[in-house]
């Protein structure tokens, strides 16, 4: 880009010129208010002003109809500007469900992205004009902030959390990315590039690298980290059998239900025994805190989010032909009868016990 002076950043989202909008509103309201006390300021001092060391100013009543209009017009425009505030903010806190998911994690000093696809970049953004983007977030130690002004996005990225943020690209181009929240020494270098491309020119891309998807990295970690042990594909192990579990209501002893989503997911690895599922025992599970990074755990949540479907036989199980106690035959097994499978060697999954046909090798978790 050129450099060259303007007093607003270029509008390159969608919700770009209502936010402008929106501001503007809000910088005319208070003109006109800040206008409007000083001009009745200086226009009553010289008004009532003391005309005479003995003068005695006449009693004057008030108005409750000037009171009302001071009271209520001065309301009804601030419930203006918050219902204003609160679409936009729903419009960029909330994603369509057709958004392309895109994660970013923060980091001392960059900004680390990658996509589903399994793209990976530091310092660089790159999205499809005219589809809405869900940027999901997260930060490997303090907290920083991403924000891109063309597009009006900002969001803070807290350690700790995923944070997401939405919003539709409408012109290609190159715009800065910045980091908008003190974070250390190289804070001001902790910026980078997003590239706006058309849609042909993005699947390209998307097409031009990358080192196997997220999907397949997550069940990768999922092997490492030896969840598979218990976590068994489509039969009850020691643990919750995750397939479809993604996206959808999971009980809890408690008698609470919540929606397993990346946050429940996130905290169910970190601290296992925050929710405990109907049926499962505490401590069964370890933490994996300290052992897996933010972009691990995305990987993993996108590999979860990749079970799909109906029940296939677990991974590798046709080579291993090891067997596991309890929740052999898929009924709702209980973790106590189950725990014959907590000495099993190999963390791969038991032989299947199924009467459908084999998948095709290329469902994603699969896909090694
Ligand atoms: Cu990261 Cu400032």
């Amino acid at each position: 880009m050129e450099p060259h002076f303007s007093l607003w950043p270029e509008v390159a989202s969608k919700h770009a010129a209502n936010i402008d909008y929106l501001f503007i509103f809000l910088c005319v309201v208070s003109i006109i208010m800040t206008a409007g006390i000083f001009v009745t300021v200086f226009w009553f001092a010289m008004k009532y002003r003391r005309r005479s060391p003995d003068e005695i100013p006449p009693y004057i009543h008030g108005s409750w109809k000037l009171e009302t209009a001071w009271s209520v017009l001065p309301f009804l425009v601030m419930l203006v500007m918050f219902g204003w505030g609160v679409k936009l903010y729903f419009d960029a806190y909330t994603s369509p469900p057709n958004a392309l998911d895109v994660y970013v994690v923060g980091k001392q000093w960059m900004w680390k992205v990658q996509y589903p696809e399994g793209q990976q970049e530091i310092n660089e953004l790159h999205v499809p004009a005219g589809r809405p983007i869900k940027l999901t977030m997260a930060s490997e130690d303090v907290i920083h902030s991403f924000f891109i002004p063309e597009l009006r996005i900002k969001r803070d990225v807290v350690p700790g959390y995923f944070n997401s943020i939405s919003f539709t690209a409408t012109k290609p181009g190159r715009y800065h990315l910045f980091c908008a929240e003190y974070c250390g020494t190289q804070h001001s270098g902790m910026v980078g590039w997003v590239t706006v491309m058309d849609p042909a020119e993005y699947e390209n891309w998307l097409a031009s690298g990358g080192t196997g998807s997220m999907a397949s990295q997550g069940e990768k970690l999922f092997q490492q980290l030896g969840c598979s042990t218990c976590h068994l594909l489509d039969q009850q192990g020691r643990c919750p059998v995750l397939r479809n579990v993604y996206g959808s209501p999971v009980k809890l002893d408690d008698g609470r239900t919540v929606i397993a989503d990346d946050a429940y997911i996130r905290e169910s690895v970190l601290d296992p025994n925050a929710k405990i599922v109907a049926g499962f025992k505490p401590d069964i599970m370890p933490t994996f805190q300290g052992q897996i990074s933010e972009e691990g755990m995305m990987q993993l949540i996108a590999y979860i989010k990749s079970l799909t479907g109906p029940p296939r036989p677990p991974i590798g199980a046709a080579d291993t032909g090891q067997t596991y106690g309890g929740g052999r035959f898929g009924g709702p097994g209980t973790p106590e009868n189950s725990n014959a499978g907590a000495t099993a060697p190999a963390p791969i999954g038991p032989t299947p016990i199924t009467e459908r046909p084999q998948p095709p090798r290329t469902s994603p978790e699969r896909n090694r």
